[in-house]
């Protein structure tokens, strides 16, 4: 449009914007602002974030003018700027809150982000959070867990799980993964922004979380949690401590962190129950298993699993504990083809399907159809003795006794392996110990 000349772009903080001499000069006419700050873009629109932009406008263009389109109502307040005129727009579909400032006034002592006032349902979610918080800690300290969730959808209007990732000793942080349930599609958007940025704003001020530690994501409840939504590129993983193992997990570029938090009491049994054993971790994802029957000072260990990228991520998992080399093997294959044509013995297995997943290279699976295919194969390699963990996480799931009585002995162990944790959500996985008979 040849305007490149009369514009001028720079990258910067807003805290840190500053007028160019030539305008800022006695005498300079006075500007218009114009101003679109993120209402949504998952976790920036905050009021932190809009306080520091009020605070930043009143101190570098004091005398100006401002147009500001805001989110919504807390998020203009929050802004502190006080405005002529408020409107009420439709930036597309998401109602939004115009406001006009003329002039923006100068910057009086102002109170310090972290102060701005929870709004009431915020308040009530952290008075929620705390509660939960205060009925875990005796169980915490003595288990000595350190990610746990620490909300479920608790008050139904503020539909999420919140879970709580703290790092190991080494480098200890808090991080927050935070899955909104998709809302029905009769809330209307406004609502559903509002009661999400609360909730944010609630869980960060209890767990004391800086912004860039707080990973949110949208699964669509009762679907297995779907993909939904986009995921960041950050490659950045952390390290974790669960019983006596350190893991590896990725807390903003997957739906899943890595490591699935409902399973750490059958993780833990494990590791107990593996000393001298060969191990087998079917479906094994990212290892977390594995490392903790190797801990446990299994003689071998197996690990199955389709994804090239998640056996990697056991192999660092593994090395994460200073475990590796040849007694550790890891197989990139169908579990199922795999498994029928194998021919060694193990003592101990774990076998956590997903509850369908479609592959290319090895067709699809699925848990409810193929099960008894699938645990009669792996009782074939269970050496006498030996103990079959079977789990899945499909709510509607139901396991053919009939079938397994021909060549097992089933025992459904569900309730011992969902932790205090997951009370509230006591099916999100079933568990069964399966012996010969
Ligand atoms: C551990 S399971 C599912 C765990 C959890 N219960 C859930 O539903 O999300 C997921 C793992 O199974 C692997 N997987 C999926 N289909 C597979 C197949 N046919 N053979 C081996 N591994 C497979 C995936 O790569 C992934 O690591």
């Amino acid at each position: 449009a040849g305007l490149a000349g009369v514009i001028d772009w720079e990258c910067a903080d807003i805290r840190d914007l500053a007028l160019a001499p030539a305008l800022a000069a006695p005498g300079a006419i006075a500007g218009l602002v114009v101003c679109n700050p993120p209402y949504d873009a998952r976790l920036a629109a905050e009021p932190a974030l809009y306080r520091a932009l009020g605070d930043a406008l009143r101190r570098a263009v004091p005398t100006w003018r401002a147009c500001v389109l805001c989110g919504d109502e807390p998020l203009a307040r929050a802004t502190g700027l006080r405005a002529q005129k408020t409107y009420r727009i439709f930036n597309g579909a998401i109602e939004t809150v115009l406001l006009t400032v003329e002039p923006i006034g100068p910057l009086r002592q102002s109170v310090p982000a972290e102060t701005v006032a929870l709004t009431a349902g915020a308040e009530m979610v952290a008075n929620r959070l705390r509660k939960n918080l205060r009925k875990l800690k005796a169980w915490r300290e003595r288990e000595q867990v350190t990610c746990f969730r620490a909300y479920d959808a608790d008050l139904p209007e503020y539909a999420a799980a919140i879970d709580v990732y703290a790092t190991d000793e080494r480098e200890p942080r808090t991080f927050l993964h935070v899955q909104e349930y998709a809302p029905p599609d009769d809330i209307p958007e406004a609502d559903t922004r509002r009661r999400r940025n609360e909730l944010l704003a609630a869980a960060r001020e209890v767990f004391a979380v800086p912004r860039e530690n707080v990973a949110m994501k949208t699964r669509e409840r009762g679907k297995g949690g779907s993909k939904y939504g986009q995921f960041d590129q950050r490659g950045e993983f952390v390290v974790v401590r669960e019983g006596a193992a350190h893991l590896r997990v990725n807390l903003f570029d997957y739906l899943d962190t890595g490591l699935f938090l409902d399973h750490r009491p059958m993780r833990l049994r494990l590791a107990d129950e593996a000393e001298d054993t060969r191990f087998l971790n079917l479906f094994g994802y990212t290892g977390a298993a594995t490392v903790h029957a190797a801990l446990g000072r299994a003689r071998t260990t197996t690990t199955v699993d389709l994804s090239g990228t998640y056996l990697q991520w056991c192999a660092d998992n593994l090395q994460e504990n200073g475990l590796g080399g040849a007694r550790h093997r890891l197989v990139q294959a169908d579990a199922l083809s795999w498994l029928e044509a194998d021919s060694n013995q193990y003592d101990l297995v774990f076998c956590d399907p997903p509850t369908f997943s479609n592959s290319k290279r090895a067709g699809d699976f699925d848990v409810q159809a193929s099960h008894v295919r699938l645990l009669r194969a792996a009782m074939a390699r269970l050496a006498p003795g030996g103990a079959l963990y079977f789990s899945n996480n499909f709510r509607r799931f139901r396991l053919d006794e009939a079938a397994l009585a021909e060549f097992a002995r089933v025992e459904d162990i569900s309730a011992a392996t969902i932790p205090p944790d997951f009370a509230r959500d006591a099916r999100i996985h079933r568990c069964w110990r399966i012996t010969a008979q």
